[in-house]
């Protein structure tokens, strides 16, 4: 692990170029910077960790729609790119979203997984629907805490 400078990264079609506001640190991040999950996650060397990403879009690659230079965005990076511990990163645009209003920008990285998470977990898995009622065990944490409000 260093802190290098490396080059800015250039729009590409299909990408957003992105001014990092903030990223995240989650378990996985430091399992991966352990050196694990290589199978799961094949990384070359050197690489930009951090697959959260808050910021403001500075460009668009050809192709993309439905986003413009000075938004504010969240998202969930490709995990074998590189990521947004840095001061730019390049996304594919299908990965971002609008930026939570009600939470600061840079407080915002921490929701892309854990949020996802959240949300697949009763949602996508369980089945849940409107109007039933769910105990959830142990959400008190990282991707519980998503979910308050
Ligand atoms: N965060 C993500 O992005 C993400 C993504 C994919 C999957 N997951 C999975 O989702 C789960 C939760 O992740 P997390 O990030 O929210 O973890 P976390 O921040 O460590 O939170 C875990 C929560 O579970 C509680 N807990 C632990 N053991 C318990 C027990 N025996 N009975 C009741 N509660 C218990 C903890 O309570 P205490 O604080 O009191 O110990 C804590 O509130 C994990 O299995 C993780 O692998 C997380």
């Amino acid at each position: 692990m260093g802190y290098e400078d490396v080059d800015r990264p250039q729009a590409a079609p299909g990408r957003v170029l992105i001014q990092v506001a903030a990223t995240a640190f989650n378990p996985l991040d430091a399992t991966m910077r352990a050196g694990y999950f290589q199978k799961e996650f094949p990384i070359r060397l050197p690489h930009t960790p951090g697959y959260d990403v808050a910021g403001t879009v500075t460009g668009l690659g050809e192709g993309v729609a439905g986003l413009a230079v000075g938004d504010t965005v969240i998202g969930f990076l490709l995990m074998t790119e590189d990521g947004a511990a840095a001061e730019f990163v390049l996304a594919p645009a299908g990965v971002l979203t609008a930026t939570p209003a009600s939470i600061p920008l840079t407080d915002a990285a921490a929701l892309p997984p854990s949020s996802l998470t959240a949300w697949q977990a009763p949602f996508e898995h369980a089945g849940v629907r409107a109007g039933q009622r769910v105990l959830i065990n142990g959400a008190g944490g990282g991707a519980g805490g998503t979910k308050r409000g």
